[in-house]
């Protein structure tokens, strides 16, 4: 057992290695060194970095590490995210019984047998952004032009959101996940954020819609405060998360032209290609923040109460234990039909993404579709000129020039 603060400064954005699509080599040493190791965060503040699978699980599902950013100790990767978690936080930043109570108000729209309802409005979706795309002409940015809209359409009609907003929606998300938004610019975008949410949910109530937003403004038991938190991180987190892994798989799949033959071949392999793509891709990438409230044996070290840890999904989606076993391709290679059902890319316990059935749903089609209804599909840079989002919460590529 060992509380050794001598902790390595944790730098942010974490420099990538080679390959754009392995974990920062930073974290990869981390997990190389053991499965909690202590890191400085760049406020100089001390934390455990966890790295390995089975410690990221328990962090994620053991009461004894909050969520709530209030507590002292909490780790802040950023003096943006701080801003960001204090005030008028959302469910995400709240242990039970609060986090649940807010998470059940909007647990059934996630449930898989409504989205599974939803497919065909998704498929269409899709389809029409690709025509609009092709109609064009034979070359496009994907990002702005496909993995952007499709899942800003799709959570604009799932929360009654006008898609007419999209520009203001999708620049001030990018502001609250951006690593280097100062702390005021945080504020404004949330701010902004915030008041034409609660805005749009006081029209809601007086002429309520078939949406979460009309059926949250609704009910008498839930604050504006709490139905303005609650829409920003669903809008938020509705969109950027499946952009950028659409944009990402697509990336990934186009440097595999046989994996990607396979999957045209085999449409039935998606399902499994878009989990390992999850895993291999593992878009929330810096880590995901708690405190210990109390003391724990963490992977034979003591976290003492007070102390911030960072569940590091990236490392612990390539950890060799799991994935990569004898048989199996390594751990760090992307293989379409590897069985990569055990992945963290939607987090673990009681705040494992509440999107996750919308996000395969989402995933699976767009990805499907734009395999077959564009076979000579192409990135028309070099990949070194491919500029990667190692600057903000969720990984990501800002733009993707490609032909057709
Ligand atoms: C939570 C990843 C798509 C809504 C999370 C968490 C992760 C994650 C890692 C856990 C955060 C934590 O424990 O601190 C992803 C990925 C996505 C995705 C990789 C896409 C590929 C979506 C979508 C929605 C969504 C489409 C729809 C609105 C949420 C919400 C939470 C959450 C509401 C908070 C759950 C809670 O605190 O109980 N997501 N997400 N996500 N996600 Fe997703």
């Amino acid at each position: 057992m060992t509380t050794t603060p001598t902790a390595p400064a944790l730098a942010l954005p974490a420099a990538h290695g080679s390959c754009p699509f392995d974990p920062p080599p930073a974290y990869d040493q981390a997990a190389r060194q053991g499965a909690v190791t202590p890191a400085e965060l760049p406020d100089g503040e001390f934390c455990w970095l966890v790295t390995g699978h089975q410690e990221v699980r328990t962090v994620l599902s053991d009461p004894r590490f909050s969520a709530d950013a209030r507590h002292p100790g909490f780790p802040f990767l950023t003096p943006g995210r701080r801003a960001l978690a204090v005030t008028n936080p959302s469910f995400i930043r709240m242990d039970d019984p609060q986090h649940a109570r807010l998470r059940r108000m909007v647990t059934k729209d996630f449930l898989v047998h409504r989205v599974d309802a939803m497919r065909p409005g998704i498929q269409r979706i899709v389809d029409e952004t690709i025509d609009r795309m092709t109609a064009a002409g034979t070359s496009a940015d994907l990002v702005t032009d496909f993995a952007l809209p499709v899942p800003s359409l799709v959570i604009c009609l799932l929360l009654g959101v006008p898609y007419e907003d999209h520009e203001l929606f999708q620049a001030q998300s990018r502001t609250l996940l951006d690593n280097r938004a100062t702390p005021a610019e945080v504020e404004a975008a949330q701010r902004g954020l915030t008041g034409y949410l609660t805005e749009l949910a006081a029209r809601k109530r007086s002429h309520p819609a078939d949406d979460m937003l009309s059926r949250l403004a609704t009910r008498e038991d839930v604050s504006p405060a709490e139905i303005a938190a609650t829409g920003l991180l669903l809008l938020v987190a509705g969109h950027e998360t499946t952009a950028n892994m659409t944009a990402l798989s697509t990336v990934a799949l186009l440097r595999r032209p046989e994996q990607t033959a396979r999957l045209r071949a085999d449409p039935e392999l998606l399902r499994g290609a878009v989990e390992e793509l999850l895993r291999y891709l593992t878009i929330v990438q810096s880590g995901l923040p708690r405190v210990a409230v109390e003391d724990v044996e963490l992977g034979g070290t003591l976290v003492r109460a007070g102390q911030g840890v960072l569940a590091m999904l990236s490392t612990a989606n390539r950890d060799e234990r799991l994935f990569g076993a004898a048989g199996e391709s390594a751990a760090d290679e992307l293989e379409v039909s590897r069985d990569a059902r055990r992945h963290l890319a939607f987090g673990f316990g009681v705040h494992q993404c509440l999107g996750q059935p919308l996000a395969r749903a989402e995933l699976q089609i767009a990805l499907e579709t734009l395999l077959r209804r564009l076979p000579g599909l192409r990135i028309t840079v070099p990949e070194d000129e491919l500029v990667f989002r190692g600057h903000s919460v969720v990984y990501g590529v800002d733009s993707l020039p490609v032909a057709w």
